[in-house]
C-alpha cells in the first residue's frame, strides 16, 4: 500500500503486510520516541488535533510524536471551546482543519464520525477513537507490543477480558489478532460479549474465537492478557452497569498458575480491573505498552504524511 494521503479509519481496511510494514517502520522510530536520536523530517507539517471525548494517551502520545518529528500541534481537547458550542457541524469544523493544517487526528463519541470526516478533508484523517467503533491507532501499538515482546504474533494464545461488547479497542485487536491466526478466548460478563459481527470477522480469517464468562478456564494457558475496562461512559442503561461493575479483578492470587512470561497489557485507563499490585511484576506490560503509542504514531505520521526517515 502507498500510505502518503491515506486516511487511517479502521484496521480493517490494512491486510497484514500493510501492518507489517508499520510495525517495522515504528521500531526505527523507537530511539527517536526516546529523544535518543533527533529528526526534523515534519518540519514545518502542522497536525490539527481534535478530540471530541476525554483522553490522556492517545492524545498526548500523537502530540508527542509530531513533536519528536518537529511538526506543530493545533487543535483542542474541550470541544465546549470550540464554535460546536454555537451549533457548528462536525463536517465544517473538519473543513477547517483541512484548512489549517496537513494531518487531522479526531476522537468523537459517534461510530462512523471518523469516515465521515475523512469525506470533508483533502488531508488524511486519523481515527483516533470513534464511540464503540474503531481505534485502529491502539490496535497498532498494541501489535507492535505483542511483536516487540514475544518476538512473533502467529500462533499467540490471547485472551481479550471485560468489556467487549462496547470496547472499540477489543473489536479492532481481534480483527488484527486474527489475521496473524493467534489462539483468541474472549472472557466477559454475558451481558457484555463480543458483538456478532466482530466474531465473524475473525472466523472470515480461519479463526474460531472460544467465548466464556470464566477467566480461570483460559488464563493459565495463555501468553497474552488483554485486559479492558467496563466503560460507565457507553452504556445507555445506568442499571445494566451496575450489574457488571466488578465483574473481575486481577490480582496477585490469580497468576498463580500463569505462563512465566505471561504479558498483561490494557489500552488504560484501568480502574479496578487491575490490582496496583501487578504493577511491579515482570507480567504488567501496559505502561510499557501506552509508551509505545508514540514510534508508532510517529511512523504513522512520517508515512502519511510520505516524508520519510
Ligand atoms: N488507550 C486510550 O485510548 O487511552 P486514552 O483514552 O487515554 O486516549
Amino acid at each position: 500500500m502507498d500510505f502518503k494521503g491515506k486516511d487511517i479509519i479502521s484496521i480493517t481496511d490494512f491486510s497484514k503486510s500493510d501492518i507489517n510494514v508499520i510495525i517495522k517502520y515504528a521500531q526505527k522510530m523507537v530511539p527517536y520516541a526516546k529523544g535518543k536520536e533527533y529528526t526534523r523530517i515534519l518540519d514545518g507539517k502542522v497536525l490539527s488535533s481534535l478530540f471530541f471525548e476525554p483522553s490522556t494517551r492517545t492524545r498526548l502520545s500523537f502530540e508527542s510524536a509530531m513533536n519528536r518529528l518537529c511538526g506543530r500541534v493545533i487543535g483542542f481537547a474541550d470541544p465546549t471551546a470550540t464554535s460546536q458550542k454555537k451549533g457548528e457541524t462536525l463536517a465544517d469544523t473538519i473543513r477547517m482543519a483541512d484548512a489549517y493544517s496537513d494531518i487531522i487526528v479526531l476522537r468523537h463519541h459517534l461510530e462512523g464520525a471518523a469516515r465521515l470526516a475523512a469525506e470533508f478533508a483533502e488531508a488524511p484523517v486519523i481515527n483516533a477513537g470513534d464511540g464503540t467503533g474503531r481505534h485502529p491507532t491502539q490496535c497498532l501499538l498494541d501489535l507492535f507490543t505483542i511483536q516487540t515482546e514475544k518476538k512473533h504474533i502467529e500462533g499467540q494464545k490471547v485472551v481479550l477480558l471485560g468489556d467487549l461488547k462496547y470496547g472499540r479497542t477489543v473489536h479492532s485487536l481481534a480483527y488484527a489478532l486474527s489475521l496473524y491466526g493467534a489462539e483468541l478466548a474472549f472472557v466477559s460478563p454475558k451481558s457484555l460479549q463480543m458483538p456478532k459481527e466482530v466474531v465473524n470477522e475473525c472466523k472470515e480469517q480461519g479463526v474460531n474465537p472460544f467465548s466464556t464468562s470464566k477467566l480461570e478456564k483460559v488464563i493459565h494457558d495463555a501468553d497474552v492478557l488483554y485486559v479492558t475496562r467496563i466503560q460507565r461512559e457507553r452504556f445507555p442503561d445506568a442499571e445494566e452497569y451496575s450489574r457488571v461493575v466488578g465483574s473481575y479483578q486481577i490480582n496477585k492470587a490469580m497468576l498463580s498458575n500463569v505462563k512465566e512470561d505471561l504479558i498483561i497489557m490494557h489500552p488504560l485507563p484501568r480502574v479496578t480491573e487491575i490490582s496496583p499490585e501487578i504493577d511491579a511484576t515482570p507480567h504488567a506490560l501496559y505502561f510499557k505498552q501506552a509508551f509505545n503509542g508514540v514510534p508508532v504514531r510517529m511512523a504513522l505520521l512520517s508515512l502519511v504524511t510520505g516524508v520519510m526517515l
